[in-house]
């Protein structure tokens, strides 16, 4: 079967990653695409030789019958977008985060139910091969109780120099609800989204309001308006902690580094690079798998997508779209407790 999808937002991640992915699976045709301008559109519609193009989503629900749509605007754009997707009927991917804030995820996880239609969202470190062994490896128990998570989504200098990264106002904050985010979300995928009780946050703009070192491009610094640093604490309910740092910029010695560190009282694990820790026969252990895949020429973002079609194909079942609200509601409550400089209790 082949399904015919929409892109609405033909920026980095769409061209770079999404439509890329789709085309090599197959089973998609892309039907239109829809921009703010013609001439992004166009080029898109160029580029990948997409026959509808549209600088309004309206028209291209009336013009199109589309299976799904892949929505990759700016973070303040994802709820309107999703929001007229159901109107239209179709099946939404919406990249990460979901939204701005809890509310309008909560809001757009009641109209994929109101519509009836699935509402995925682009975590897509869930597909790397690592997480896929991890998640089995925890839920046979191997790590037995997992009482820590350490979440780190730290760049050197990583302020990105495209789109509206910089702009509080389209994105809702910076490394946090950016690439924190992403960390978040696999701690929590993993570990089961146990219940916060209590979280305890910290922002900083330190390094992004004055001239520096662009390794992912030139920013202006006059203009920007997020946290270049967080950090943080929650505390669950089944007595299990995390502990975070996320930044775009940051004085210390790795250029970027994205892990999360499980700690169980049978075992522990990094997930990049990716180990496995234990003690057996006498002897503290390590697990590093061998991954065959990775001759192959797919990487997380086409296996997302592949689930994705899957998903369509009734192969396989989507990830309920609460569990994205439920890590927006840990994003809100460590953008509160900095602003506060209180506590944020979920009791
Ligand atoms: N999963 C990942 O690894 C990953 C990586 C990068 C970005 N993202 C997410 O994807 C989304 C887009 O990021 P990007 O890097 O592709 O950004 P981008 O700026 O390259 O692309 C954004 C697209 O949205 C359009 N757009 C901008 N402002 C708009 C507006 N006001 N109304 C309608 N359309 C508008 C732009 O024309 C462009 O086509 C963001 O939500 C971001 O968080 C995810």
């Amino acid at each position: 079967m082949t399904y015919r999808i929409g892109i609405v937002g033909p920026g980095m991640i769409a061209t770079t990653a999404h439509i890329p992915a789709l085309l090599k699976d197959g089973r998609a045709e892309i039907a239109a695409v829809t921009s703010r301008t013609h001439e992004t559109a166009q080029k898109a519609a160029e580029r990948f030789h997409i026959p509808g193009v549209y600088t309004s989503e309206a028209e291209m629900y009336a013009n199109e019958q589309l299976d799904l749509v892949l929505i990759c605007v700016p973070n303040a754009y994802h709820a309107a977008s999703v929001r007229r997707a159901f109107e239209a009927g179709v099946h939404v991917f919406c990249e990460k985060p979901p939204a701005m804030n809890a509310a309008e995820a909560s809001l757009m996880e009641k109209a994929a139910s109101d519509a009836d239609r699935h509402l995925m969202y682009g975590f897509h470190h869930r597909f790397q091969l690592e997480t896929i062994v991890l998640k089995k490896a925890v839920d046979s128990g191997e790590l037995g109780d997992i009482y820590h998570m350490n979440v780190q989504a730290v760049r050197r200098r990583g302020i990105p120099g495209w789109g509206s990264f910089t702009d509080k106002e389209k994105q809702g904050g910076g490394p946090l609800i950016d690439v924190g985010v992403h960390m978040l979300d696999l701690a929590a995928y993993i570990s089961g989204f146990p219940k916060p009780v209590e979280v305890m946050g910290v922002t900083h703009q330190r390094l992004g309001r004055k001239p520096g070192v662009g390794l992912l491009g030139d920013w202006d610094p006059h203009t920007f308006s997020v946290e270049d640093f967080a950090s943080g604490m929650i505390r669950f309910e089944n007595g299990s902690s995390l502990v975070l740092e996320t930044s775009y910029a940051a004085n210390t010695a790795e250029q970027e580094r994205l892990n999360v560190s499980f700690f169980g009282d049978e075992g522990g694990a990094d997930t990049s690079p990716f180990r496995m820790y234990g003690e057996k026969y006498g002897a503290l252990l390590d697990t590093t798998p061998v991954f065959l895949d990775k001759m192959e020429d797919r990487d997380a973002y086409d296996r997302q997508l592949t689930h994705v079609l899957d998903v369509l194909d009734k192969k396989a079942a989507p990830a309920p779209p609460n569990q994205g609200t439920y890590v927006q509601q840990l994003v809100d409550a460590l953008y509160e407790s900095a602003a506060t400089g209180k506590a944020v209790s979920f009791r």
